[in-house]
C-alpha cells in the first residue's frame, strides 16, 4: 500500500521524525523506495544536479514530467511528490491547476510541491479543493534566487514574522506539509510548533518534523560543491570515478574483456566462413 497524506500527518501527531529524499530516475527511486523512505520528491533541483543548469529557473514542465514518470515507475510504496517548475503555477490558480493535473494524470505522482507562502495560499487552496495534495515550500526558494540570493532567510524580526505568517497561510490553505529551506533552527522550531501539518526541513535544524536532502548531495556524488546543510553519507562521486578509471585502464591494457565476457563461434562455422570469403 502506498503511503498516504494521512500517514504523513500521523508522523507529526506521533512525534515520529521521517526522512524524505529527492530522486530523478528509476534506479534511484527503486532503492529509496525499497529502503522504506516514505516520501520521494522529484525536485526541480533536477536542473542543477542532473541537467547541469546553474538555476532551477530553466527546468520545464516537460523535464519534470519525464523524470517524474521514471521515479513513479521505481516507487511502489513511497508517496511521490512532483515539483512544479518555474512559472508553471505562479501566473494564476487556473494555470497551476492545469499543470498540477498533468503531474497526477500524466506522470502519476500523488502530490505536487510549489514555492511561496502567503502569496501562493489562494493557489494552494484551489488545488487542494479540487483534490490535489500540495506541499508548500518557504524560506530559501530557489526559483526566486535572482531576487533573494542563495542565503538563510528569516533572520530579521520582520522576515521571521513573515515566515511564520507564510507557514500559517499554507497550513490554512490545506497544504499537507511545508518545506522549510535555509531557515534558522529556532525559527523552524517556532513554525513547527505553530502549524498543524508537518514541516520538512533542509538546512532548517533538527526540530522539523521531517528532513529532506537532495540525494546527490547526501550520497556525495559531487565533490566540488557540498552545501553546508548536507552530510555526505556515502562518496558516490569517488566510487564512480574509481570505477571509470579501472574500466578505462582495463580496456587500454587489454585485461577487459576476456573470453568469459563474450561468446565464441563454432570452429566449423568459422572455418566455412573463412573458406567462403
Ligand atoms: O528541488 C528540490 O530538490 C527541493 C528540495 C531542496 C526541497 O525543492
Amino acid at each position: 500500500m502506498r503511503v498516504t497524506i494521512q500517514e504523513v500527518q500521523d508522523f507529526k501527531d506521533r512525534s515520529e521524525r521521517f526522512p524524505v529524499l529527492t530522486a530523478y530516475d528509476y534506479p534511484t527511486s527503486k532503492i529509496v523506495d525499497e529502503v522504506g523512505v516514505p516520501l520521494i520528491l522529484v525536485g526541480d533541483s533536477l536542473g542543477n544536479v542532473v541537467l547541469g543548469y546553474d538555476s532551477t529557473v530553466f527546468v520545464t514542465m516537460e523535464d519534470m514530467l519525464h523524470h517524474t514518470k521514471a521515479v513513479v515507475r521505481g516507487a511502489k510504496r513511497a508517496l511521490v511528490i512532483g515539483d512544479m517548475p518555474f512559472m508553471s503555477y505562479q501566473k494564476d490558480p487556473g494555470d497551476a491547476l492545469t499543470n498540477a493535473t498533468r503531474f497526477l494524470q500524466e506522470a502519476g505522482s500523488q502530490a505536487v510541491k510549489l514555492e511561496g507562502g502567503e502569496v501562493m495560499a489562494e493557489t494552494v487552496q484551489a488545488l487542494v479543493d479540487r483534490g490535489i495534495p500540495v506541499v508548500g515550500h518557504i524560506g530559501y526558494t530557489p526559483q526566486s534566487t535572482y531576487q533573494i540570493g542563495r542565503r538563510v532567510q528569516g533572520q530579521s524580526l520582520e522576515a521571521a514574522r513573515n515566515l511564520v505568517r507564510d507557514a500559517q497561510a499554507l497550513d490554512e490553505a490545506g497544504a499537507f506539509a511545508v518545506v522549510l529551506e535555509l531557515v534558522p533552527a529556532q525559527l523552524a522550531k517556532v513554525i513547527t510548533e505553530r502549524i498543524k501539518v508537518p514541516t520538512i526541513g533542509i538546512g532548517a535544524g533538527p526540530a522539523c518534523d521531517g528532513q529532506v536532502q537532495v540525494i546527490s548531495d547526501m550520497l556525495g556524488l559531487y565533490t566540488d560543491f557540498v552545501p553546508r546543510h548536507t552530510k555526505q553519507f556515502a562518496h558516490l562521486g569517488d566510487a564512480m570515478r574509481a570505477g571509470v578509471e579501472s574500466y578505462a585502464s582495463a580496456v587500454k591494457t587489454g585485461s577487459f574483456p576476456t573470453s568469459e565476457h563474450g561468446s565464441t563461434l563454432e570452429d566449423e562455422v568459422l572455418r566455412e566462413l573463412l573458406a567462403g570469403l
